[in-house]
């Protein structure tokens, strides 16, 4: 077993999920009640993120507190997007209320814009926090693997596959829209898994007159349907612009969209999403005992890594050169 300060002044944990959930979340938050509970230390929970923080909802939690959320999707802990987090006055309420129940460290499960407030916070308040990667989304350096990415993109598979079954059925073009604001994980991986015929994604430009092209060939006269995987994020404008311009140029397509949306959030998280999230809760409460502060616990070649929280928040994750080449190689 891994070897813990247990002689660390860390006496009291809290933990909090912060920006938009992800299916995992609650089981990374039982997997830091447990540890805290294993290595004797106490530990609550604050509820609604840091929202919840600056107005003091928090509360102790004990090991029952966490019984059978390991299963569930979304986060029991609440969470929330808080603009008061970025500003020094709410930050101070925040220090205040954790002198108030003399907490000693922070434990933030959430994505990038959640881990920026936890390094300002960490740094102005020499407070120590680990940060956890919880986001669909995938797309924070530093980690292959953030909390919920995998349970998502088997969401949007099982969608697509539904679909594909009306469009060949129809012979039709479908433009289907996945959530990345900002990244094309999930839409480049879930696309592959779904054997969607085009995959447009933020991190590479769309030309609008190669897709055309392609369509044309391959929508009809190849195939009896499409699909074309669209991130949210993709410079084209999303699948409803799409869409429209196909249409225009194409009055003859058999178009139509589908908008995944929010379905992608929620769910029972998948077995690998539960590992590891229990790993990454592990070890975050280790990492703090051992003395680690301002970093945030990732995954590394299924090897648990600390990187520091400036640069997962500095830096962009890129996308795979090879799975680019993959979406290449399988449309032919
Ligand atoms: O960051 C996760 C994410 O799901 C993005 O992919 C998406 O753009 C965004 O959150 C949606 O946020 P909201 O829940 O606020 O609509």
């Amino acid at each position: 077993m891994k070897k813990v300060n247990l002689n660390s002044p860390i006496k009291t944990i809290g933990v909090l999920t912060s920006g938009g959930d992800s299916p995992g979340m609650n089981a990374a938050i039982r997997a830091v009640v447990r540890a805290s509970i294993f290595y004797n230390r106490r530990v609550f929970g604050i509820y609604h993120g840091y929202k919840g923080l600056i107005k003091g909802q928090i509360q102790e939690l004990f090991s029952s507190d966490v019984s059978d959320v390991i299963t569930r999707g979304g986060t029991f802990l609440r969470t929330s997007r808080s603009p008061k987090f970025f500003e020094f006055e709410g930050r101070k309420k925040a220090r205040n209320q954790l002198s108030k129940h003399e907490i000693d460290a922070l434990i933030v499960i959430g994505g990038d814009g959640s881990f920026k407030g936890a390094k300002t916070f960490s740094e102005e308040f020499d407070f120590p926090i680990i940060g956890i990667p919880g986001t669909i989304d995938n797309d924070l350096f530093g980690t292959d693997y953030t909390i919920g990415y995998d349970t998502a993109l088997n969401t949007v598979v099982q969608a697509v596959d539904k679909i594909r079954d009306t469009a060949s059925s129809h012979d039709r073009l479908f433009f289907v829209e996945v959530m990345g604001r900002d990244a094309g994980f999930i839409a480049l991986r879930s696309g592959i898994a779904a054997g969607a015929e085009e995959i447009l994604i933020p991190e590479r430009r769309t030309d609008f007159r190669k897709l055309k092209n392609y369509l044309q060939e391959e929508y009809r006269v190849k195939k009896s349907s499409s699909i074309v995987l669209v991130a949210e994020g993709d410079d084209s404008g999303g699948a409803i612009v799409l869409a429209n311009a196909i249409k225009r140029d194409f009055p003859d397509f058999n178009v139509r969209i589908s908008i995944l949306g929010h379905v992608q959030r929620g769910g029972s998280p998948s077995a690998f999403d539960r590992v590891m999230a229990s790993e990454m809760g592990i070890a975050g409460v280790q990492g703090l005992l051992n003395g680690k502060t301002n970093v945030m616990v990732g995954m590394k070649n299924r090897k648990i890594v600390f990187v520091d929280l400036g640069k997962t928040v500095k830096h962009h994750k890129k996308v795979k050169q090879s799975l680019l080449d993959m979406v290449k190689i399988l449309n032919v």
